[in-house]
């Protein structure tokens, strides 16, 4: 059926901001989200109108956008996330950022370890831009795994690529030119706003003191790295002392803050 946007805006629920009703609509509808300013008329099923509803309902209870659509944008692409996977977060777009400093030669024959991968959006979003590089992506969650094989593929990335199940360093053979990793590192019993409760548990919680990450993958990363090689690690608000801490002898070279003056990435090197 043909209907006028504004009625059809008017039908819906309206506890749901504009901008978020659009980018669902355009999901429903397949259509760009800009395409929607310019049409005054939308032609819609009757399943895309009870798919729409569905979906503004789960909106209005709190689920992210990006839960509902199965995919958000990390740094240069689109990365299918599911119930299984952390969304990604705009702050982890700095280990990239970072990469590219240390590592200023794109052509650069580089083996990079993702370690608790998730989705695979940092990893897969450095070998996007070295096309020489090669990345093993490492995680113990196989749904996640799952996930990061689709994005792989999705980004036409997969033929450089290796997917490993496994409790941090304990499957993990050789050594790496870098580690970029950004581990669970919420307190356990902290208490989540409404848009992280959709975060797999595994994702997010780093034991009692938020540290247990840290404490299991600091003091082996040597071991996985090359003579000069980088560790690049997203850390929590507040985290920076206690995380140098167990990190003893690794040498921290940076910590950068992200885009809210935060704390949020350091950067170690096995010198
Ligand atoms: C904060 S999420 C980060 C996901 C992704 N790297 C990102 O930045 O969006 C942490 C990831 O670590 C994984 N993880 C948790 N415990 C792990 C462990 N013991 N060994 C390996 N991976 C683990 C989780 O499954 C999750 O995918």
């Amino acid at each position: 059926m043909f209907l006028d946007l504004k009625r059809l805006l008017s039908h819906l629920p309206t506890d749901v901001d504009r901008h978020d009703t659009f980018l669902l609509l355009q999901h429903v509808l397949k259509i760009p989200y800009e395409k929607l300013f310019f049409t005054k008329k939308i032609n819609i099923t009757d399943q895309e109108f009870i798919e729409l509803d569905k979906y503004l309902h789960l909106r209005s209870v709190g689920m992210p956008i990006a839960k509902i659509v199965e995919h958000k944008a990390f740094y240069n692409n689109e990365f299918k996330t599911t119930i299984d996977t952390l969304d990604p977060r705009p702050e982890t777009e700095l280990i990239v950022d970072l990469f590219l400093k240390y590592f200023p030669y794109k052509s650069a024959h580089i083996s990079i370890l993702d370690l608790g991968c998730g989705t695979g959006c940092i990893g897969l979003s450095i070998i996007d831009l070295y096309p020489n590089a090669t990345l093993c992506l490492a995680d113990i969650s196989e749904e996640a795994l799952a996930v990061a094989e689709d994005n792989a593929k999705n980004t036409n990335l997969k033929q450089r690529c290796s997917f490993i199940k496994t409790d941090w360093f304990k499957n993990i053979n050789g050594q790496f030119d870098a580690v970029v990793c950004n581990p669970p590192y919420i307190e356990n019993g902290y208490q989540l706003d409404k848009s992280t409760l959709y975060d797999p548990h595994i994702a997010l919680f780093g034991g009692n003191d938020g540290l247990e990450a840290y404490k299991e993958i600091l003091p082996c990363v040597r071991k996985f790295l090359r003579s000069g090689g980088f560790l690049f690690l997203e850390i929590g608000i507040g985290q920076r002392i206690e995380v140098c801490k167990i990190a003893k002898s690794t040498t921290v070279i940076e910590i950068a803050k992200d885009l809210q003056g935060i704390e949020r990435t350091i950067v170690f090197c096995n010198g």
